[in-house]
């Protein structure tokens, strides 16, 4: 018997006999009986689970509550109870929180509490960003900012990081837990892939925790992507930017931004912080969503995505890998390896349409692409979610823009074609008619932005 091993507040722990798809959360409060991690909504969205996570490749905050107990697998975790020192001194961010009067009915305050200590160890100043996967519904967010910022200026303290050998840590990946495939390579994904076509990927776990924790469904065989290295991170050569499959949002953010910013500050509106550290790009792709926020604008920048079944790689434009609502182009055993975006002269703007600024699902997002070359359109891409089953381009839009002017007239003579290319739903996010005059709304955006005007809601005043 082989468990899971991971270092928790401090000392390794060894878990065996727990279902692969056990959370975190539950098996804190259930099997350890530490109840300061709290479950309020079970499905990512309140930050009240919120715990430390510690591997190579830094700290940050994730929700427990959509954790599985295998993605902890060589890691190190704090939760709320790890966080004081051995003699019971408080960590600055609990300090600060009751200086500032940070906490009223207490409920969230140990998911704030844990965001707050990752951010404070890491150097966030952006605070506002980084708690926006917090919701607290009593003290209000001014005293619990206040506390961030204040104890900002004192130490990470010293207690934490012994609490975190590499050398440990790096020790207890030698096994692989039972009850669960934990690949390492792309090859070995492939090969356990090949033999278990009707198994279930798991990456970030922020759509599969929900089948599990909301679904109560059973995945039958597993295997966790997380370990796959092979498949993570970012390559930007002359000719492409090529991103690994397990490469999460968190990850691409930074990386993407000096290349495409208006890609970058769509993905700050992704999720959460929590959310962005787990959920992974080929993750957003595969799931076939069709108000994913990434294959928007991965479409109107081109991209080429790249799957793998066995030995056997194969390479398609992103928008043909979405055939239908629920259906994309791969096969049982095949899995996303990759994806890429060709190098190119930045023309893309993203716009978000959601009911919350953060933390909230797409009802419209509209991601143009549009080059102007001596005042004519020359080329146009322009991709959108939420307006049809799947992430679809805007191809009877592009035909109206390519070849005019680069005007007002000519946005307002192109904007009827996009009756042409969609036919949008009504649902609880929004009317199809409001979708149809909005993805409208948007290209003049784009063009008025275009033109330097202030569009972005965080400038525009009244
Ligand atoms: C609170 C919350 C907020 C969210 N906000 C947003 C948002 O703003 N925008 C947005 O787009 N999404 C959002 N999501 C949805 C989710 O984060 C994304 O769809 C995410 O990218 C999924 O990635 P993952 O790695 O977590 O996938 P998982 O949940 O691990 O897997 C999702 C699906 O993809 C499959 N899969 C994963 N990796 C591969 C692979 N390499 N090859 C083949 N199949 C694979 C899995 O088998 C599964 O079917 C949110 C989710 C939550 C819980
Ligand atoms: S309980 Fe709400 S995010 Fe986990
Ligand atoms: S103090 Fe009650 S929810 Fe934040």
């Amino acid at each position: 018997m082989s468990g899971i091993r991971f270092v928790l507040n401090g000392s390794v722990v060894d878990v065996e006999g727990q279902p692969p798809t056990r959370t975190l959360l539950d098996w804190l409060r259930e099997e350890r009986g530490l109840k300061g991690t709290k479950e309020g909504c079970n499905e990512g969205d309140c930050g009240a689970c919120t715990v430390m996570l510690t591997d190579a490749r830094g700290t940050r905050a994730v929700n427990a509550c959509i954790l599985f107990l295998p993605q902890l697998h060589g890691k190190a975790v704090h939760s709320v109870e790890g966080l004081k020192g051995p003699d019971g001194a408080l960590h600055p961010v609990q300090s600060a929180m009751v200086a500032q009067h940070g906490s009223q009915c207490g409920f969230c305050t140990p998911g704030f509490i844990m965001s707050m200590a990752t951010g404070h160890a890491n150097g966030v100043t952006d605070h506002d960003t980084h708690l926006a996967g917090n919701l607290c519904r009593c003290t209000g967010y001014a005293p619990i900012i206040r506390a961030a910022e204040a104890a900002a200026a004192e130490p990470v303290p010293g207690w934490l990081a012994e609490q975190i050998d590499p050398a440990t840590l790096a020790g207890l990946t030698d096994t692989t837990p039972d009850g669960c495939a934990l690949p390492r390579s792309s090859d070995e994904l492939a090969a356990w892939y090949a033999q278990n076509p009707e198994g279930r990927l798991i990456a970030g776990a922020t759509d599969v925790g929900l089948w599990v924790t909301k679904q109560l469904r059973d995945l039958g065989p597993v295997a966790f992507l997380h370990a796959v290295e092979d498949m993570r991170g970012i390559e930007v050569t002359d000719e492409a930017i090529h991103i690994g499959a397990v490469t999460t949002i968190a990850d691409l953010l930074p990386a993407i931004a000096p290349h495409h910013p208006g890609f970058a500050a769509m993905l700050r509106r992704y999720g959460s912080v929590q959310v962005r550290e787990a959920a992974t790009i080929g993750g957003n792709i595969a799931n076939g969503s069709p108000i994913g926020d990434s294959p928007p604008a991965l479409i109107a920048l081109g991209a080429t995505l790249y799957l793998r079944k066995g030995d056997d790689r194969r390479a398609l434009p992103l928008e043909d890998f979405f055939l239908d609502y629920g259906k994309q182009d791969r096969a049982p055993g095949e899995f996303v390896e990759a994806v890429s975006i060709p190098r190119q002269p930045d023309r893309l703007k993203c716009y978000k349409l959601s009911k919350r600024f953060d933390q909230d699902i797409s009802a419209v997002l509209g991601c143009f692409n549009i080059t102007v070359t001596e005042g004519t359109v020359t080329a146009a891409r322009i991709a959108f979610g939420g307006m049809a089953g799947v992430p679809k381009r805007a191809v009877a839009v592009e035909q109206a823009l390519i070849g005019q002017p680069w005007t007002e007239a000519s946005v307002q003579a192109a904007l009827p074609a996009f009756a042409e290319d969609f036919q949008p739903m009504s649902d609880m996010r929004a009317s199809a008619e409001y979708r149809l005059s909005a993805a409208q709304n948007l290209l003049l955006r784009y063009f008025l932005d275009d033109q330097g005007l202030a569009t972005d809601v965080l400038e525009v005043m009244a």
